[in-house]
């Protein structure tokens, strides 16, 4: 017998001695190798597979920051200073997780439009894309808790405009502000919390909900770019005729991905960690200072879309409540979209047109609400921010008898 007969031998050994004890095999079969997948995947379909690589990212990177920050107000905004001068590798460390923050952004915007894109929210993935919305708004608590931990000028002062915005709710405001706080002011408190909700509540949760993201697939099982359900149509042996095995077919070219992503990643990283102030805010590397408010206070890139709604409304609660709502209309999409169609291909004009002015608007409020708040510039964050609103009201109605092209019965693949 031969060394590496031996070596398989001992190795299918151990496995059977696992699996004794562990359903890994029947775990790697039912979510991998026997997962079958439409044949037909194309690159919108590498984003959710990136997020999973952010969120590790950010988890080891985020456990080596915690082993030399300090989240008190004295110390914070120096000992982030130390972990870029002195800590080895620290700079790297650091680096790597205020980029990972708005790479997952950009991942998961891209994850949610292909959803859009290809009707995934449509029955049967309705609870597979409200647990991602869950996702996504832990996201955003875990993003903005984050950012008040280098305790620098955007740090503080972001928290304050942000957390204040709770105050317009009638009765309830001002003792909720106070509440989440945890003082009068944001303080020594309100960084010690949100340190902690930031390196282990929020991370758990999230972590709990990506496990539960990939049930939730794994029991309906992947839509693809045509739309069609795959398990209508099975072989004599059970498996979908236009389904191919998640493991290998997909993890190698999920492996491509991940490789020009990290690419990418690295480039930014390496050479371009600020991005020009949209990653890290020039203003954030002047300590927080309670006595002198930054003229220009933005928050960062991937919450724009949503404070330039808060600013086109000249009412603040009115402003509030819209800016909620803007959330809230998401997590709704599965019922305001009654079209019996998921895919864009085989959707009527109508719907292709409507979902781009709404990407659009998106990006144009994204931008808005980076710059300060002009007479033109609140005129068109008005405007997008009707068109945004609007696109779910005309969707509703839309669906009700959207003519679109025939669906087919089997998937379209053009290798
Ligand atoms: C940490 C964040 C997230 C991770 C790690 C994640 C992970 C994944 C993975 C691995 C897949 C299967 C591969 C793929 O289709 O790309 C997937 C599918 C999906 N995700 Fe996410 N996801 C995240 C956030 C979200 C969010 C915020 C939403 C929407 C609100 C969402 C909605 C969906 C939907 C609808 C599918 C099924 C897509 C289809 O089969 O066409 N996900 N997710």
């Amino acid at each position: 017998m031969s060394e590496a007969q031996v070596n398989q031998g001992r190795g299918s050994q151990l496995l059977a001695w696992i699996d004794a004890r562990f359903p890994l095999s029947k775990m790697m079969r039912e979510h991998a190798t026997e997962y079958y997948a439409g044949k037909n995947f194309n690159v919108w379909y590498v984003f959710g597979v990136l997020a999973m690589v952010v969120l590790i990212i950010q988890l080891i990177t985020g456990i080596f920051l915690t082993m030399n920050y300090k989240p008190s107000a004295e110390d914070a905004f120096a000992s982030v200073e130390y972990i870029m001068r002195d800590v080895e590798w620290g700079w790297l460390i650091r680096y790597m997780h205020s980029t990972g923050a708005s790479a997952f952004f950009i991942v998961v915007y891209l994850h949610m439009f292909r959803a859009m894109l290809y009707g995934s929210y449509k029955k049967p993935r309705e609870l597979l894309w409200l647990i991602g919305m869950v996702i996504y708004v832990a996201l955003m608590a875990e993003a903005f808790m984050g950012y008040l931990l280098p305790w620098g000028q955007m740090s503080y002062w972001g928290a304050q405009v942000i957390i204040s915005l709770f105050g317009a709710l009638p009765v309830i405001g001002d003792p909720l502000v106070e509440w989440i706080r945890g003082d009068y002011n944001i303080s020594d408190i309100t960084l010690n919390r949100f340190f902690a909700l930031h390196v282990i509540a929020v991370p758990l949760a999230l972590v709990m909900l990506v496990v539960m993201h990939i049930l939730a697939l794994h029991e309906v099982g992947s839509n693809n770019p045509d739309g069609v359900e795959i398990k209508e149509n099975k072989g004599p042996d059970g498996i979908p005729v236009d389904g191919i095995a998640f493991h290998p077919f997909y993890t190698s070219k999920d492996l491509v991905a991940i490789i020009i992503f990290l690419m990418a990643f690295s480039a930014v990283v390496f050479f371009a960690p600020e991005m020009g102030g949209y990653f890290l805010e020039h203003a954030n590397f002047e300590p927080a200072n309670s006595l002198k408010t930054p003229e220009h206070i933005a928050p960062v890139w991937y919450f724009t879309p949503f404070y330039a709604i808060l600013r086109a409304v000249p009412d603040k609660l009115g402003g509030v409540l819209l800016m909620g709502g803007a959330i809230v209309v998401l997590f709704l999409l599965p019922w305001i979209d009654r079209s019996p169609v998921k895919s864009i291909r085989y959707r009527g004009w109508g719907y292709k047109g409507a979902l781009m002015v709404f990407a659009i608007s998106f990006v144009v409020l994204g931008f808005l609400g980076m710059q300060p708040a002009t007479e033109i510039y609140t005129l068109v964050a008005r405007v997008c921010t009707v068109l945004y609103f609007g696109f779910f009201v005309y969707l509703y109605i839309y669906t009700g008898s959207e003519q679109g092209k025939p669906v087919p019965d089997r998937l379209t693949y053009h290798g």
